[in-house]
This record gives structure tokens, C-alpha cells and sequence, in this order.
């Protein structure tokens, strides 16, 4: 992909007055009837606008002592501050575990308008099914987003990560699910990986949506030899090499091989023309606006981050 110049139009239209209101639900359309996500229709629309091509400024930080457990059917609202540990807390080369995150999500949990800075190690550990919306990383050390557990799905709305010099969501789940959209990504290798080497392996799937994704290294990564299924639609990237990678994946820890590249008819599953992919020239396309956004939440956006704003 051609390496284009970015022009950041302003990203939050007054959240009161947008002209255009385009009405959506999650994922969109397409993401209607899903019998294994079925609760999820149930939930009131988001209060947040999708995607923003521009980090939130948390005016406050909350240095954490440990990880914090966000339990079943709690909605965690972290109102935009900022959430990490001690200085010095990212080790890219130590494998992290659950103490290591900022936060675990239990089954059932909501973690909305939080922004994790970046003295971390692992950002946030989905137990079990759980929605994260409006989370921003602000430096990915290992991670920012890891699925684990038996079938979990996990639900992405809106939010950005950057600087993952590795991944951003990364599903170490045993057959679970990702669905990502109005996601905001800046500097990356993998977007999302299904993991090529856990002892417990078996089908996953991923959809991707509405997603801005600006220089990175790969969009995905699958197992089609676990028969994972990967699609991403309606997004816009910019410099970012390839769209999925396969990947003979295995349960014995060794490291995986790639086998392809590119879309198929089984499991990467995806079409430019057809399912609207596009060149971001520094438009965002399709972006949602509530009908009752969260009254604060414009603040979070001030001109001071027009100096994280890419051009
Ligand atoms: C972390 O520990 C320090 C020192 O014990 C304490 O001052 C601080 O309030 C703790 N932070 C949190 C978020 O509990
Ligand atoms: C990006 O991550 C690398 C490696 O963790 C770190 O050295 C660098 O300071 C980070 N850069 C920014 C702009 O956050
Ligand atoms: C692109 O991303 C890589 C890390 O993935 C980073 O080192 C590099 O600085 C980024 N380039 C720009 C122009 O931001
Ligand atoms: C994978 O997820 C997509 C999107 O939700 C869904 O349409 C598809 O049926 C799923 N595949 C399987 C095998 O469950
Ligand atoms: C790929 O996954 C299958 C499970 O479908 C497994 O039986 C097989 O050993 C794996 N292939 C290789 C080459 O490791
Ligand atoms: C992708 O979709 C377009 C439009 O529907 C179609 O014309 C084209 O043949 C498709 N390409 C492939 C490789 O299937």
C-alpha cells in the first residue's frame, strides 16, 4: 500500500449537532441476528461516537498496586481517566498473566471509557464473554486485548490502541470470537492473532468492522488448520502491509508456519471491492454518533490532542 499523507478532519463533530446522524447498532447490520451473541441486541445503543482517528487526553491517571477484576454483569466506567501501574511495568519479553493486567474481565463484565496508559504489561484479560467499549491504549506493551477461557466472546466498541509493537488483540480463547468495530489503530504488527501455539486449540472467529488501521504490519493472523474463519469489512487502512496471514497453527508450542496470504473462500473471508475496503485518506467514513452521547465526553477530545494527530 502507497504511503499517503494524513489530514485529520476534526474528528468530533459537535456531539449535539451533527448534521448527519447515521443510526447504527454495534456492528452494524450485518451483525443482526447472531445466535451466539444473542443477548447482545438487548443492550441500549452506545453513547459514544466510532471510530475517532485521534487519542482522547485523560486529565487524571490512577496508578493501580494490582489489577482490578471487573465481576459478572458489572458495568466498570472509567469517565476517561487513565488506568496503569508503576513505572517500568512493561517487560515485552515476560510472558504476562492475569496479575499482569490492568484489568480482568469475568464473565458477563463491561468495561466502557477507560483509557490504559502505558505502564503495563498486559492490558486487559477477557475471562469469559465481556464488552469493552471505548477503551484506548495508549502504548501496547504485549498486548491490549487478550481472550481466554472456553468459547469466550468478546465484543469491541469503538476505542484505539497504538504502538503495539507486537499485537492488539490476541485470542488465546479455546473456539472463541471477536468482534471488533469502530476500532481506531496506530502502529502495529498484528492487529488481531488467533494463537498459532496454545495447548488447547480449536476453531475461532473474528469479524472486524468499521476499523481505521494505520501502519501496521497485518490485520490478522489465523489458523486455517483449526479452520478459523477471519472477515473484515467496511474499513478503512493506510499503510499496512498485508490483510491476514495463515498460519499452520499447533497445541505442542512450537512456532507456527505461514502457508498463504490473502482472502479464500473458506477462511479468510473477505473481498476489497465488496466488502468496502478502502485506502483512509484522513476521512473517517461511517462514523457513528449517538443520538445521546455522554455529555462529558467532548472534553476529552481538546486541542491538545491535535498534537497525537497524524498528518
Ligand atoms: C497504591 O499503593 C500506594 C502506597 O501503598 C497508595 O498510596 C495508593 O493509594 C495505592 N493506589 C491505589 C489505587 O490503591
Ligand atoms: C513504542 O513502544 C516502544 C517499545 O515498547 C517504546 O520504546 C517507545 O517509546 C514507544 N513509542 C511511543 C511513541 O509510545
Ligand atoms: C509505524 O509503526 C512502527 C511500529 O509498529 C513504529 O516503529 C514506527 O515509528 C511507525 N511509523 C510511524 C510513521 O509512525
Ligand atoms: C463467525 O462469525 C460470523 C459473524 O458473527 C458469523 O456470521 C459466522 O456464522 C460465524 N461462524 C461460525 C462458524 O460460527
Ligand atoms: C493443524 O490442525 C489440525 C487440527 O485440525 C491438526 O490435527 C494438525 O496436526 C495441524 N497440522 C499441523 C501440520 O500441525
Ligand atoms: C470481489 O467482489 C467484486 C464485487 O462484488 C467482484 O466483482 C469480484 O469478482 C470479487 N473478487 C473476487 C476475487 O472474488
Amino acid at each position: 500500500m502507497k504511503l499517503t499523507t494524513y489530514v485529520i478532519i476534526p474528528l468530533l463533530p459537535a456531539l449535539s449537532s451533527a448534521a448527519v446522524i447515521r443510526r447504527q447498532f454495534g456492528d452494524g447490520p450485518q451483525g443482526g441476528a447472531d445466535s451466539t451473541q444473542g443477548d447482545l441486541a438487548a443492550r441500549p445503543p452506545p453513547r459514544f461516537p466510532f471510530p475517532i482517528a485521534r487519542f482522547p487526553v485523560p486529565s487524571e491517571t490512577v496508578v493501580l498496586n494490582e489489577t482490578i477484576y471487573i465481576q459478572p454483569g458489572q458495568v466498570f466506567d472509567g469517565h476517561m481517566k487513565r488506568y496503569e501501574f508503576q513505572e517500568g511495568s512493561c517487560n515485552e519479553q515476560a510472558e504476562g498473566t492475569d496479575a499482569d493486567a490492568v484489568f480482568n474481565l469475568l464473565p458477563g463484565a463491561t468495561i466502557r471509557n477507560v483509557v490504559i496508559g502505558k505502564h503495563q504489561a498486559e492490558g486487559i484479560h477477557g475471562l469469559g464473554d465481556a464488552w469493552v467499549e471505548n477503551v484506548w491504549w495508549e502504548d501496547v506493551c504485549e498486548d491490549a486485548l487478550t481472550s481466554k477461557g472456553l468459547n469466550t466472546q468478546l465484543r469491541v466498541i469503538g476505542g484505539g490502541a497504538r504502538n503495539a509493537t507486537d499485537k492488539i488483540f490476541q485470542d488465546n480463547s479455546l473456539g472463541g470470537k471477536f468482534s471488533i468495530s469502530g476500532f481506531y489503530a496506530d502502529s502495529f504488527g498484528t492487529f488481531y492473532q488467533s494463537c498459532g501455539n496454545c495447548l488447547n486449540q480449536a476453531k475461532r472467529n473474528v469479524t472486524i468492522q468499521n476499523v481505521i488501521a494505520i501502519n501496521g504490519t497485518r490485520m490478522g493472523i489465523i489458523n486455517p488448520n483449526y479452520s478459523d474463519e477471519y472477515r473484515i469489512k467496511d474499513s478503512q487502512v493506510a499503510d499496512v502491509d498485508r490483510y491476514v496471514d495463515k498460519e499452520i497453527g499447533n497445541n505442542v508450542q512450537t512456532v507456527p508456519y505461514t502457508v498463504g496470504t490473502g482472502p479464500d473462500e473458506k477462511y479468510a473471508l473477505y473481498n476489497l471491492t465488496r466488502d468496502h475496503i478502502t485506502e483512509f485518506e484522513g476521512e473517517v467514513l461511517n462514523q457513528y454518533i449517538p443520538e445521546n452521547p455522554y455529555e462529558w465526553l467532548g472534553e476529552y477530545w481538546t486541542e491538545e490532542a491535535d498534537s497525537t494527530v497524524r498528518r
